[in-house]
Order: structure tokens, then sequence, then C-alpha cells
């Protein structure tokens, strides 16, 4: 059921991979709920060519955009604001790659290299997002920029690797970039710390399965799937969370306040 709460709000979504993607989830929830919207992703995830089929569910472009590049960044906000005709509200940052988990580069024993690539793609890019739109002047006032990350910044979950370190880095910028584009301009900029769940990207950390289960367990209310945190989305881009900025908020089903569960002691000792 539509409450059409982005009615008349339009907004970019970086990162719909695939049909799993929490991206691909938040593009049909959000343009359920009246919003215009545009896809981007890599040129090279592009080529997969699956996005294509969101674009037509969505009737939305795609303009491909390489999320390392300020070239490719600053021309999609350009062409964003040419298809809009003017400013726009939201934007979806949806985006992760860890060359280290890929290769199975140990925490301990890592490539520097990689390690750089990590943060680039995964949490300088947020900056390069909200630098660019500012400078443009491309948000219109109380626009809301969100992007994901995972509890792995707060607590240490060895599989998740050089990620950890650089969902802390996301959810910095977010909190430093939203006090400078609070004041200037009014945007807001928060992230969403999601469940584990089952994407490309969340598949390809090290025993996902096995936390995936455990945090089933630990969570109250289980682990929140894409198409919840797509409504999350929703609701953070829309006037209902308009006093909301500088927050890395917990949508996990409750696991980040709880210690141990029944379920898992009783696990432990049957
Ligand atoms: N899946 C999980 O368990 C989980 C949990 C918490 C947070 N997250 C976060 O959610 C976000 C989306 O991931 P997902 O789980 O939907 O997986 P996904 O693999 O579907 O999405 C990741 C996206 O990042 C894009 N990307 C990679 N490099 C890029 C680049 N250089 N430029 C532009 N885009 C690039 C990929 O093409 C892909 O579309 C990520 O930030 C991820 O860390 C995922």
């Amino acid at each position: 059921m539509s409450c059409q709460l982005l009615k008349g709000k339009k907004g970019i979504i970086y990162g719909a991979l695939d049909e799993r993607s929490i991206a691909w989830k938040t593009a049909i929830a959000a343009v359920e709920e009246g919003a215009e919207i545009i896809l981007t992703n890599a040129p090279v995830a592009l080529r997969m060519g699956k996005i294509n089929e969101l674009a037509q569910i969505c009737n939305a472009p795609v303009i491909p955009a390489d999320a390392t590049s300020i070239t490719d960044i600053e021309n999609l906000t350009q062409k964003a604001m040419e298809h809009f005709g003017g400013k726009f509200d939201f934007v979806l940052h949806s985006i992760g790659m860890s060359p280290n988990v890929r290769k199975s580069i140990e925490y301990t024993n890592t490539s520097y290299e990689n390690f750089l690539k990590t943060a680039d793609i995964s949490a300088l890019s947020l900056h390069r997002v909200l630098q660019t739109a500012m400078k443009m002047d491309a948000l219109n006032e109380w626009g809301s920029v969100l992007a994901l990350s995972y509890i792995a910044a707060q607590r240490t979950f060895p599989g998740y690797n050089d990620m950890a370190d650089v969902k802390a880095m996301l959810e910095s910028i977010a909190r430093s970039f939203g006090y400078f584009y609070g004041f200037a301009k009014k945007v807001r900029v928060n992230t969403v710390s999601q469940s584990p769940t089952a994407t490309t990207a969340g598949s390809g950390v090290s025993g996902f399965d096995i936390f995936h289960n455990y945090s089933e367990k630990i969570a109250p209310l289980g682990n929140a799937s894409a198409e919840d945190c797509a409504k999350f989305c929703v609701l953070m881009f829309s006037d209902y969370t308009r006093m909301v900025t500088m927050q890395n908020i917990f949508h996990d089903g409750g696991f980040s306040n709880t210690g141990v569960s029944g379920r898992i002691i009783e696990e432990i000792y049957k």
C-alpha cells in the first residue's frame, strides 16, 4: 500500500546491481511512494545489463558514474539537474567494495593498496557525492542524503576485514558533512546501519552465513530484510524525518542493543 510519502520528490540512487541489492529495493519503494529517480552505478556494473530491467520498472534514466571519479559524479549531478529541471531532494549512497575481502586477504596481513581502494570506493565516495552536490547547489532545502553502514563500525566482526574501519569513516563523514550541509542549506546526512543481508556485497564477506544466522537469533525482531531497509530509507527521504541529521541509525531488529539472547543460550547449553 502506498502512502505517497515521496510525492513530488526527486533523487539519485547509487548501487543497484541486481534484484537482491538494497538500492534495487529502495528504488522500487521510492517510486511506489511517488518519487522520480535517476539510477546510477559504476560502468563495469552497468555492463551486466541488469539495471536496465530496474530502469524500466522505475521509468528512470541510468547515468553511469564510478564513485571514485569526481568527474563522473559532477557529470551525473549536472545531468540529474537537467533531467529534473532543477535541484533534487534525496541521494542514496549504497556502495561498498573491498578488494581485500574479495581476494580473501586477512586483516592482519592487509594490502595497503587494497585498503586505500576500499576507503576510496566505500567511504570517500560519500564525501565526493556530498561535496559535489554542495558545490553545484544541487539539493533542495531539507534534502536527505543516506548511506548504508554496518555495526562492524562499532564492534568487531573479524570477517568484515578493512570494511569495518571504512564503515567507521563513512559514519564519521556523514556526521561531519551533516554539520556543514545543515548550517549551509538545511540538508541532512545520515547512515543506516543495516542487518546482514544476502546480497552480492553481503555474501562476499567471509563467514556471512554464520553471522547472518547468529544475528537472526540474537535480534529480538530477527534480521531486517532488504525490503524493510528500503521502506526505512523511504521514510528517511520523506518529510517525516526532517529534523534527523548526523545520525547513524540501527535498522537491525534490535541486534545492536542485545548482549545475548535466550535462543543462543539454549543452543549452547542444550
Ligand atoms: N548486505 C549486507 O549484509 C549489508 C549490511 C549492512 C550494510 N550494507 C551496505 O549496503 C550497501 C549496498 O550493498 P548491498 O548489500 O546492496 O550489495 P550490492 O553488491 O548489491 O551493492 C553494492 C554496490 O556497490 C557498487 N559499487 C562498487 N564499486 C563501485 C564504484 N567504484 N562506483 C560506484 N558503485 C560501485 C556495486 O556495483 C553495487 O551495485 C553497501 O554500502 C554495503 O556495505 C550491506
